[in-house]
């Protein structure tokens, strides 16, 4: 019989822990020992990590430590990479890390290698991507095609925005890429309405191929072309599939010489380094795109085999649960200071929330603590003339991750050192603050003191890199991803499932009919019966 979490030895003991924690500051934990930067920090795979200014000392991390252990996070970890059917409501491997494994790796899935099939499709996808690149690949009118639109939600969308987003000074530029998600129309013509048909190509990103909002918006983009071309045979010059359903790809009237497979051990959140990164690959090149899968394969490696207190994704994800379980922080902030990781924060939350955002255990039984936090950030100096008020002055507790890089990419002196004197200040100010006694020695009115205060005590990491490239983005995405495994192994629920997005899809399902219908006699709550009688109002 599994123990529940908070009857863990070491769960109990972290609970006094914090008491202790609690009533030091940051501060505190500076005076007491003032060079703890230098050793509060993880440097590996190119990765800066310093977590120094965290309310925690050497101890904690410790306890922390044993409460994996006494969840069995090394085993469970393993039997991930090796392809347990860990995914246990849906009974299923959970293998994004085999995707970027070296050729000569053999992973098995119902005792067959999957490398050689994963290998199989990144040279298919190199082809293709080269043929576009290059101005081989032409429309039915024969004119090279410019435009790359991209439709899929959620992990087909937000996987391919984001790295195009991260990687575009590595682009080709005579190239356009545009993503379209939302089942709102206004998405779809936004994005083709300076577009010419002849020149577009849709990539249609859907795991499962049967997904609303993807599905209406592939319908569209069939039609907006076929007005234009007239010839259904242009389909299959304009379109190209990324799923693991053939039937459906087969049915929609997609050639299926141009459909990129993936397999069901691919979560959709966790599926950018699958066929789904078609767009990505188009857009910087396979051998870029290469050194992106290189970036991930280094870190998922490095969480494989580094040694705990070493290990970045392990501390990331036990630090989280400190701040979740024992401190009451309901949110994470993430900050990126780098333009480029503008879309960051809105992939991570699928990844973080849809992973972990569970509230009944593996066994099905009800959790007794908190799970996932909320993720949410914004490109860091934006953030500090809009939310930062709240993390500096605010009464939550608001853990906070910068994301910054010694080198930018585009080298307009002073940029680049105000941008980083703005990340490293930001974490010295939130760590140490500014008490009432250095308010009033600036010569402020006595009435505006407390005002000025800044309490200080607010944690914080930061993740240094050297630059952004594409495998460095690979790190930073597979860091997050292992860092919600950690999360999902201590509260004990299964990351790699989403069942919570179902119900609102059913009923929505139900509303378009009566919607449709002009004589249905509603079902509903009275409320939700108003809602549809006010929509469909003359
Ligand atoms: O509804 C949630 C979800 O299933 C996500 O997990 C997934 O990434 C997204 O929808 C899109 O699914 P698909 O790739 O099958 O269209």
């Amino acid at each position: 019989m599994k123990q529940a979490l908070k009857d863990l030895a070491s769960w109990k003991v972290l609970e006094k822990h914090h008491q202790d924690m609690k009533s030091q500051s940051i501060k505190d934990l500076f005076s007491i020992d003032p060079d703890r930067g230098s050793k509060l920090n993880i440097n590996a795979e190119g990765i800066y990590f310093d977590f120094a200014k965290h309310r925690i000392k050497g101890t904690t991390i410790e306890l922390l430590l044993q409460l994996a252990s006494e969840r069995g996070f090394e085993a469970k970890r393993d039997a991930m990479f090796r392809g347990e059917k860990i995914n246990t409501t849906e009974n299923r491997s959970v293998l994004h890390t085999a995707l970027r494994s070296p050729k000569n790796v053999e992973i098995f899935v119902d005792n067959h290698n999957i490398v050689p099939d994963i290998h199989e499709v990144l040279d298919k996808m190199a082809v293709f991507a080269n043929k576009i690149r290059n101005g081989v690949w032409k429309g039915h009118t024969g004119h090279d095609i410019k435009n790359i639109v991209n439709i899929g939600i959620g992990g087909s969308d937000l996987g391919p925005v984001m790295a195009y987003e991260a990687l575009k000074y590595f682009s080709q530029r005579n190239l356009t890429f545009r993503f379209v998600s939302n089942v709102d129309g206004s998405d779809f013509a936004e994005a083709v309405q300076d577009l010419n048909p002849d020149e577009t190509l849709f990539i249609v990103a859907s795991k499962t191929f049967t997904t609303l909002e993807t599905m209406t918006n592939a319908q569209t983009a069939r039609k907006w072309l076929l007005e234009k071309l007239g010839n259904e045979s242009a389909v299959s010059k304009h379109f190209a599939a990324l799923s693991t359903n053939e039937k459906e790809v087969a049915k929609f009237g997609i050639d299926t010489n141009n459909m990129f497979g993936f397999w069901d051990w691919v979560g959709g959140r966790y599926s950018m380094t699958s066929a789904i990164g078609l767009s990505t690959m188009i857009a910087i090149g396979p051998e870029k795109y290469h050194e992106m899968l290189s970036g991930f394969h280094a870190m998922d490696e490095h969480f494989r085999s580094a040694p705990l207190k070493q290990n970045i994704p392990v501390i990331m994800g036990l630090l989280t649960v400190w701040y979740n379980n024992f401190f009451d922080a309901q949110t994470q902030a993430v900050l990126p200071y780098e333009n480029y990781l503008k879309r960051f924060p809105a992939y991570l939350q699928q990844l973080t929330m849809e992973s972990n955002g569970k509230m009944v255990t593996l066994d099905g039984e009800k959790v007794t603590y908190e799970t996932s936090p909320i993720y949410w950030g914004e490109p860091g100096t934006n953030g500090q003339h809009s939310f930062y008020q709240l993390i500096h002055q605010g009464t939550k507790i608001i853990p906070c991750d910068f994301i910054g890089f010694k080198k930018s990419l585009n080298q307009l002196p002073p940029h680049q050192d105000y941008l980083i004197a703005n990340m490293i200040a930001q974490g010295e100010a939130l760590a140490f603050g500014k008490t009432a006694e250095e308010v009033k020695m600036e010569g402020t009115d006595p009435n505006l003191v407390p005002h000025k205060v800044f309490d200080g005590n607010r944690p914080s990491s930061t993740f240094f890199l050297d630059q952004l490239n594409p495998s460095n983005l690979g790190k930073l995405v597979a860091m997050y991803e292992h860092s919600v495994f950690v999360q999902g192994v201590i509260w004990d629920v299964n990351p790699f499932d989403q069942m919570g997005v179902e119900l609102g899809k059913v009923l929505a399902q139900k509303i378009i009919k009566d919607l449709l219908e002009p004589e249905i006699s509603l079902q509903h709550d009275s409320s939700t019966n108003a809602l549809i009688q006010f929509y469909k109002a003359i």
